[in-house]
């Protein structure tokens, strides 16, 4: 890192415009604008403008040989660098799909429907499972249970004891909660987790964001996330990984889980032994090129998951220490969902008295040019590499200029 970039003054020493230049174009096209919504919609690093025109010319180099060079050349690149990230041994346990909802579906699909099927969880993970099993729910051999994250202070007791308390066939978990950026300990639970049932870390809140380690949980753990938020690629570039002993036979299958060596393991559809047991069909591969360009680019920059995390977290150390000053009515300490601090998403939460006045707030702070968004009574600010201190103190101006 050339040493000019470094400013050291107080402990906010980073001079966090450093980064800035990775996103010129998505900043240059909103000049006037703070962004802060980036655990939704993050900008896209200028290199993801290049890499989508990489697979043009692909597309127009290869043509019928494309999905040759893209599974022998492209994927097993993604394949490492997500790997490298999770500390994953076997980059080849992971899998592609355009979204997250379809590997849901999918490891959903791998249970017997016919016997009972019992799901648990939290009441905090993502419409595309959530919304998925309130629907199965409806059939008479669906039972899903439900444990509240909060108070987070005593959630992990909460959850092991229902995890120990019956049988399961699936256990589905966020490491980071999408309605508050709480954390949980994923390895606490899935190392105690009764092993018949399948384990699934929904990852997407967290990939790219709180450093994670998989290593331990290898052999146990399914993990899913995608490229749109910390990962910085974009929509489309969804990846799960499956771990290597797993001989599943989703019935919501594709034609590329043919793409590998059959073993027929059952009667007529055979599956193959290797991570695409889970694969689906054709797809648009540019955000595998985007997720690619972008995570090699932070590898060129030597920023690693670890100094990410660091830098967002001094940036909302910094925006908290400016709101105390402020004593805003609606965003103060008292609203503010705090649990771990030092594994926090990157993103931070504010719990407002009703959804009408999250919403004004949202509507506010947009006038003012501060994007956010929000989840019912939730107030989200996200925080990512593009800010600098001089953003998080205008921002906190802003604020303490909005009424509702
Ligand atoms: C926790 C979590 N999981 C998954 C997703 C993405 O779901 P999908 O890929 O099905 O759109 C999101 C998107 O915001 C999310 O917050």
């Amino acid at each position: 890192m050339p040493s000019s970039f470094i400013v050291k003054s107080d402990s906010f020493q980073y001079d966090l415009s450093m980064y800035k230049h990775l996103y010129s174009r998505f900043l240059e096209a909103h000049p006037q604008e703070l962004h802060f919504a980036c655990h939704s919609h993050h900008y896209w690093p200028d290199v993801t403008r290049d890499a989508h025109l990489e697979y043009w010319d692909d597309a127009c180099k290869y043509v019928d040989n494309k999905w040759n060079y893209i599974f022998s050349k492209k994927i097993p690149q993604a394949q490492k660098l997500i790997a490298e990230i999770l500390q994953l041994s076997k980059p080849e346990q992971l899998v592609f799909a355009p979204n997250t909802h379809e590997f849901v579906f999918r490891l959903l699909s791998s249970l017997d429907w016919t016997q009972k099927v019992r799901i648990l969880t939290t009441d905090s993970e993502f419409y595309s499972f959530d919304r998925q099993i309130n629907r199965l729910s409806e059939f008479k051999n669906f039972e899903v249970v439900k444990v509240p994250t909060l108070p987070i202070s005593t959630f992990h007791e909460r959850f092991e004891k229902e995890m120990s308390s019956n049988s399961w066939n699936l256990i589905f978990i966020s490491h980071v909660f999408f309605n508050s950026g709480l954390t949980c300990d994923v390895e606490r639970l899935a190392l105690k987790a009764p092993t018949e049932a399948l384990f699934v870390i929904d990852g997407y809140h967290a990939f790219m964001a709180v450093p994670t380690n998989l290593s331990p949980l290898e052999d146990r753990v399914f993990y899913l996330a995608g490229s749109y938020k910390y990962a910085q690629g974009g929509e489309g570039g969804c990846f799960l990984y499956v771990p290597p002993k797993t001989r599943h036979r989703p019935f919501h299958t594709g034609w590329f889980a043919e793409l590998s060596h059959l073993s027929a393991v059952g009667t007529e559809v055979g599956y193959p032994i290797d991570a695409l047991q889970y694969a689906g069909s054709t797809m648009d591969f540019s955000a595998i090129y985007r997720l690619i360009a972008t995570l090699e680019k932070f590898k060129a920059e030597k920023l690693d998951i670890i100094q990410i995390h660091n830098f967002v977290k001094k940036n909302q150390e910094l925006f908290i220490k400016e709101l105390e000053k402020i004593n805003h009515p609606l965003l103060n300490q008292q609203t503010l969902m705090r649990g771990n601090s030092a594994r926090h998403g990157h993103f931070l939460t504010f719990a407002l008295p009703s959804g009408e006045s999250t919403q004004k707030m949202v509507a506010a702070l947009a006038q003012n040019h501060v994007h956010t968004d929000s989840r019912g009574n939730r107030l989200r600010f996200g925080f990512g590499l593009y800010h600098n201190d001089e953003d998080i103190r205008r921002v906190v101006s802003i604020i303490s200029k909005v009424s509702i």
